[in-house]
């Protein structure tokens, strides 16, 4: 409740760091030039308050480093035109530097780097340190998706969301290996440690949905490990957190639009996802899991897990690739083609579950690869109905 309050001080502190920026101070001059440096160097939108600050400091360091780049090269072509050897057997002119040039030197190189570090060390505190009275939420990764807990007990899997416009403080672990949490829209990324909770905050500058990525290599999931943060204003992120669940529709009318939001194939995948789960309950309901587990082991039937796409021995000797033709001749017609080593049991489901129905269990049998998520549903209870 306490960090639900608004929080003046904090979000005051976030804006005024971020009117700093060097480019902003420019005006309509200094935007141009970053919204055109930001297309060049294909960075995405800058969605957080710290975001053109990060960009800046890209900036200055490409822009420093070309230059220094210039002049080292410039010198060298110009050095070795200027020096070149004019005649036979003449030598290179030693040249020794008075003490006061070397101090000089060596001493401005330090001071510059002491003063880096020093600007270095508060923006750093900056971007670490969460302003007071920022939102916190728990963020666990674990193989392969993040899931997101709030103070007033709401949690969510996949979607953050969060209020715009007010600082949020990340509480970041694992359930299982290391992941990382990264928004490149907020320009904020901080690893996911199993047993330790490292913290990040950012502030959405306006409603929107922006993408989440893991960037640990964390497991054959780990490209898949995507996430989103939803960014609602205010008072609708209240609406949220008192029980309202805005579907894609919803969010439109809010000018929030989730396509585009992760690459490209990610909405059908949804629907698969959805279809999946569908399918899980689908099998549950219908008694499927009473004889297949989803865990490995076999059972009066084989597992599900790893069978589609895999190639099955039948009790004919025959070898069979288990796609979806297979699968549904095996509800409608089971006793048809048996894999080796389970017995004839299994009765028909023609007429009894529907074409949809079917779909969905396909759907999530081919969620069923991998290892077994450590927080997966135990394995069904002999003759038992899971859930
Ligand atoms: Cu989690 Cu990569």
């Amino acid at each position: 409740m306490l960090a639900l309050r608004q929080a003046p001080e904090g979000i005051a502190r976030a804006e005024a760091a971020d009117s700093t920026s060097a480019l902003a101070g420019l005006g309509e001059v200094g935007d141009a030039l970053n919204q055109a440096l930001r297309r060049i160097l294909f960075l995405p939108e800058q969605a957080s308050t710290f975001a053109a600050r990060v960009d800046q400091l890209h900036y200055f360091e490409l822009g420093l480093m070309s230059g220094i780049a210039a002049v080292l090269g410039c010198a060298g072509i110009w050095f070795a035109f200027r020096y070149r050897r004019r005649a036979e057997g003449e030598r290179t002119p030693r040249v020794v530097a008075p003490l006061w040039l070397e101090l000089g030197i060596a001493g401005g190189l330090l001071g510059l780097f002491l003063f880096w570090w020093l600007i270095g060390y508060r923006q750093y505190l900056h971007a670490k340190v969460a302003p007071a009275g920022a939102l916190e939420v728990y963020v666990t990764g674990k193989q392969w998706m993040w899931e997101f807990a709030y103070p007033r007990g709401r949690n969510s899997q996949g979607v953050l969301f969060v209020p715009a416009g007010r600082p949020v403080k990340l509480l970041v672990t694992s359930r299982d290996v290391i992941h990382s949490f990264y928004v490149p829209a907020f320009r904020i990324k901080q690893d996911a440690v199993p047993g330790r909770y490292t913290t990040i905050w950012f502030q959405a500058r306006t409603a929107g949905a922006y993408r989440v990525f893991c960037t640990e290599l964390c497991g054959v999931g780990h490209s898949r490990m995507w996430g989103k943060v939803v960014a609602l204003a205010p008072g609708d992120f209240e609406r949220w957190l008192a029980g309202w669940n805005p579907d894609a529709a919803d969010l439109r009318r809010l000018g929030i639009d989730l396509d585009g939001v992760l690459p490209g194939d990610v909405p059908a995948d949804e629907e698969e996802a959805d279809l999946a789960r569908e399918g899980q309950r689908v099998a549950a309901v219908r008694g499927c899991l009473r004889c297949h587990t989803v865990d490995g082991t076999p059972y009066i039937g084989p597992t599900w897990r790893g069978l589609y796409g895999s190639v099955e021995t039948m009790t004919t000797g025959e070898r069979v690739f288990v796609d979806e033709a297979y699968i549904t001749e095996s509800m409608m017609d089971p006793l048809a083609r048996i894999v080796a080593g389970y017995p004839a049991d299994m009765p028909s489901y023609q007429g009894l579950i529907s074409a949809p129905e079917t779909a969905a269990i396909i759907e999530y049998m081919k969620t069923l690869w991998g290892p077994v998520p450590p927080d997966s549903v135990a394995p069904p209870p002999p003759g038992g109905v899971p859930r």
